[in-house]
């Protein structure tokens, strides 16, 4: 009961964060389809992330990576199991979503196994096909390729929907 009570908080990371971040990923990839990330990239794209702190802990974390001039990915949305029902995947997104249309970027996407979750933040489903720079900058390198089961999604992002997520 105590637990449910812990207050998140929602900031940018500090590079002193990257090791958690990166532990953070690393086991939710044995369970589901987040991409591992090396340190040396999760340090270039410290930039792009928000985390979710509890009790001094990254417990969350979510990338914004701009992907051209007006389109932005949603990537390594991760929530540690022990805290996940409880809005913090939500927040974090909304964070991403907020950041995005900070900068200007018009659209964002992510590829997904979990569409609904997704739709829920008024991301649509879309042909991969719309997403060439992303097929033939990391699609290519995964094992996967091109028989992949993940659903590629979009949303508008205006600062009308950023003000609404
Ligand atoms: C998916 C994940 C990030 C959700 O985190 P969370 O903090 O539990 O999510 P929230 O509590 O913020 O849930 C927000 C909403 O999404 C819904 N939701 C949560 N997980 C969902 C799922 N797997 N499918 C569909 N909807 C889901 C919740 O019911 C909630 O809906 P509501 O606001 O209408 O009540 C978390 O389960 C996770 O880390 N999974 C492993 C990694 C992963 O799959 N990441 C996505 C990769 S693309």
């Amino acid at each position: 009961m105590a637990r449910r009570t812990q207050k998140i908080l929602i900031r940018r990371p500090t590079v002193a964060d990257i090791p958690a971040i990166q532990d953070l990923i690393k086991d939710a990839a044995q369970f589901s389809k987040v991409l591992p990330r090396s340190l040396n990239n999760l340090y270039e794209h410290v930039r792009d992330f928000f985390v979710a702190e509890c009790a001094g802990n990254v417990c969350g974390c979510c990338a914004l990576q701009i992907s051209g001039s007006d389109l932005a990915e949603i990537r390594s949305l991760v929530v540690r199991d022990d805290r996940r029902g409880r809005g913090i995947a939500r927040r974090l997104m909304d964070a991403c979503v907020r950041d995005a249309a900070s900068v200007g970027v018009k659209k964002i996407f992510c590829l997904t196994e979990i569409p609904a979750f997704f739709e829920r933040f008024g991301f649509k489903k879309i042909n991969k096909a719309k997403l060439p720079q992303k097929i033939w900058t990391d699609c290519i390198h995964c094992v996967q390729f091109p028989d992949c089961c993940e659903t590629a999604l979009m949303r508008d992002v205006s600062a009308a929907a950023a003000r609404h997520t």
